[in-house]
Parts: C-alpha cells; structure tokens; sequence
C-alpha cells in the first residue's frame, strides 16, 4: 500500500527527480520531557514509518529508488526510549531499497543529489536539511565545470503528494470508518454524563478513556467540551467548568486512529430535554446541516455546501429575531457571520484539517469520489449580545458530521451518532 502510493507519487514525476522527506522529531514540552511522538503526515502517508527523525528519499527513475535515514539500532538508548526498527528494520518492515543511520545523511546527501534534475522538498520547515542541500546545490554550481549539473530546481513537494491525499484511498477509507465508529462510543459515553455538576473535564476524560481503550492513539485535536456560553467560544479547550442543568453541551472530539482523524460534534442538552430557545436554535443548525448534506454530491463544490447552510441559518437567524431585514440583504451585507462566522466544511484524513487545495484555478474545486470532508454548520450567539432577545443569549450549537463522496453518492461515516433531538434527548438520559 506505501509502495503503491510510493510509485503513484513518482509515476506523476519526471526521471531525476529526487523527493526528500522529512520526518517529525520529537518536541520538547518541559524541561527534558516530550510531547507524545506524532509522525509527519506525508512521510506516514508515503511510507507507513512512524519513527523520530527520519528522512526518505525518493529517487525518480533510478534505482535504488526509495532510502531511508532512521535512528539505528542503540540497546542502550532503546531501554531508555523504546524500540526502534533501525536500519534492517527499514529495509525488512518498511520496504526501503537502502537504509542509512540518520548520521549519514550528511555525508551521503552530495552523493543522492548528484544526478538529481530537480530536488523536491519543503523548505523552511527543518533549516539543517535546508541548510545541507543549499550548500551542496551550490559547492556542485561551484564546481560545475569539472563535475555534474546541479539540479536547476527545488520544488514544493506538498503540491503533488497533498493532491493524492486529497482523494482517499479504500485503505484509508478504512481506517476512518474504524476511527467514526470509536468516535460514536466515546459521544455515547461522553452522552450519558450529560447531567448537572459533571465537570467539562470530566466528559473531556471519559472521551479519551474510550479513545485509548479502543485502540486509539487518543483525541484527533484537543477535545472541545463547551457548556453553557463557552459553546459560543469556538475553540474552548479549557474544559474547566460545571454542567448546569438545562443548558446545552457542545462536545466536538474526535479520535486519530492508526494516523487518521475523525472530527464529530454534538450538541446535548443537559439533562436530557432541550428546552424552548435551545431547542429552535439546535433546530436552525440540523436543518442547516441537513441542507449542506443534501447538497454534497460528486461534482458538487465546498462552496455550494458551505452556501446551504449560510442560506438555511441566515433565514433561520431573521425567524428567531436575532436578525432584522430581508434573507438577500443578511447574506450579502454578511450579517449572518456575527452569529455564523466559520465554514461550513474542510478536508479529513490524516490531518484534522487535511491536506488538499479547495479551489484550483482561483474556482471552488468539483467534488470527487474518495475525497472526505466535514459538515459543522453552528449558531453561536454571545452572552453580551444586548441587540437580541434575552432567552437566545449564551447559546452555541454545532453538529458535524463526516461526508465520503462515493461514485452515487456519499456516505456519511459518522452516521449513527444521533442527532435527531429526540434521539439526543434519549443517549443522554438512557445511562
Ligand atoms: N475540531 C476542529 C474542527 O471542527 O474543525
Ligand atoms: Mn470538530
Ligand atoms: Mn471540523
């Protein structure tokens, strides 16, 4: 599958070319502890090695086609920090052609860009690499007349490699679906403590309990659980303050699973019953929802998706009174972002906010079978906001789904979390 993807990369590159890719490090949190270790997207996507400071290299056309630079075989540093596949592992696990200590790679580096027609790499993201492959380049450039041509470019690998990851293949169709469904638990579980005096943390704790227990590496991003007025805040992350009775629970988590991320909001009213003005605005958002839905389709575009729900909860916005004047003037005048100011979509996978241009020549881009996106219309209405009526003020409410187009259709990957209010109402009571 990395293989396949490997030689789908090169067959849209020409003989010569030379790709590097640079792997994650780990990141220091405090003093000499790190956060957790989180592979580099594309180097995962295109190799499947998810393993600190790594570095492939991908040679267009030539053989050997495909090195690795890992961290070697070290008895003592691995009691201290773990297994590591060194360089047979490399080989044997991971499919390299050669593999070298990622020490080498300085010395090695003159000797891969040698033949090189064009060097594609992201630069400004790892400035020791970007420094080594500048100072070849040139030292070549130097020497030009007694040795070889130096590549005449250094090209954005990202345009070619985010373009794949744009359109999702079965196996990471997979791996999202098994990542929606442990998602759909934790919101059940994160449901049914829904009630007075649970504390926003503690729904955060029992979203990442179901997470790792279901074999997940933990939350996709970090868990939003907002009650009350800090659902108006958007990324509230804080997580600090009580359940209260009849307010609502905006609870957007999702987990990562073998790399990729789901990205799914509730909103539950706690208690178990949505009351007279949270329920019309959870309403307005459904429905919202329920029109950027009906809108996805092969060949439809994010704009049209977005357009649905800006149409349905701008209507919405003037039948509750948080608006005045006409459906045309809210939209154009864009009145409607004071209480809807995000988009409605964004690409999934590998990342939460995935990889994957959304227009290509300056247009709204069409949709494909295989691409993957979210749906997350909301209401958001300040507590401060004097200008509308007292009983809608403090409320936020955002529903999102996961959307795969197919060939037909779509197929909603996170189908079967409720969010009918009845059935919302029901998750949260049955315990
Ligand atoms: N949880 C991040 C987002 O919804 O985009
Ligand atoms: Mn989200
Ligand atoms: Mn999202």
């Amino acid at each position: 599958m990395f293989a396949e993807r490997r030689k789908r990369l090169c067959s849209n590159l020409v003989e010569g070319t030379v790709v590097i890719l640079v792997g994650s490090g780990n990141m220091v949190r405090s003093n000499d502890t790190e956060f957790p270790f989180r592979q580099d997207s594309d180097l995962h996507y295109l190799t499947g090695f998810d393993h600190p400071n790594a570095v492939a290299i991908l040679n267009v056309g030539r053989s050997p086609n495909f090195t690795l630079f890992v961290e070697p075989k070290n008895q003592e540093m691995e009691t201290w920090t773990g297994y590591r596949p060194g360089v047979e592992g490399a080989i044997e696990s991971f499919g390299a052609d050669q593999a070298f200590p990622i020490e080498e790679l300085q010395k090695r580096l003159p000797e891969i860009l040698s033949e090189a027609t064009s060097v594609y790499h992201v630069l400004g993201k790892h400035r020791e690499v970007d420094d080594q492959m500048v100072s070849i380049l040139n030292d070549m450039r130097i020497r030009s007349r007694s040795a070889k041509t130096p590549a005449a470019q250094i090209v954005d690998p990202r345009s070619v490699i985010h373009e794949m990851r744009v359109v999702k293949d079965p196996t990471e169709l997979e791996l999202m679906r098994a990542a929606a469904s442990i998602t759909k638990e934790a919101h059940r579980y994160a449901a049914s403590l829904s009630f007075d005096g649970t504390k926003e943390y503690e729904i955060e704790a029992a979203l990442s309990y179901v997470f790792r227990k279901r074999g997940a590496s933990g939350p996709a991003y970090t868990s939003i659980v907002g009650s009350g007025s800090n659902a108006t805040t958007l990324h509230y992350v804080r997580n600090e303050d009580v359940l209260k009775d009849s307010e609502l629970v905006l609870i957007d988590a999702g987990c990562e699973y073998q790399g990729y991320a789901s990205d799914v909001t509730r909103t539950y009213p706690i208690g178990g019953h949505f009351d007279g003005a949270r329920r019309a605005v959870y309403s307005a958002v459904l429905e919202a929802q329920a029109a950027s839905i009906e809108a996805s389709h092969p060949g439809a575009t994010l704009q049209e998706v977005h357009d649905a729900s800006v149409q349905h909860l701008s209507m919405c916005m003037i039948d509750l009174g948080l608006l005045s004047g006409s459906l045309d003037e809210v939209i154009e005048q864009n009145s409607y972002r004071r209480f809807y100011m995000h988009n409605t979509s964004h690409w999934l996978g590998l990342d939460v906010h995935d990889a994957g241009n959304y227009s290509i020549d300056g247009k709204p881009r069409k949709l494909l079978p295989g691409m993957v996106y979210t749906v997350e219309p909301g209401l958001y209405i300040r507590s401060d906001d004097e200008e509308v009526p007292q009983e809608f003020r403090g409320i936020g409410v955002r529903i999102e789904d996961d959307i795969h187009i197919t060939e037909s259709g779509i197929e909603i990957l996170t189908a079967d979390i409720p969010k009918e209010p009845s059935e919302v109402e029901e998750w949260v009571l049955t315990r």
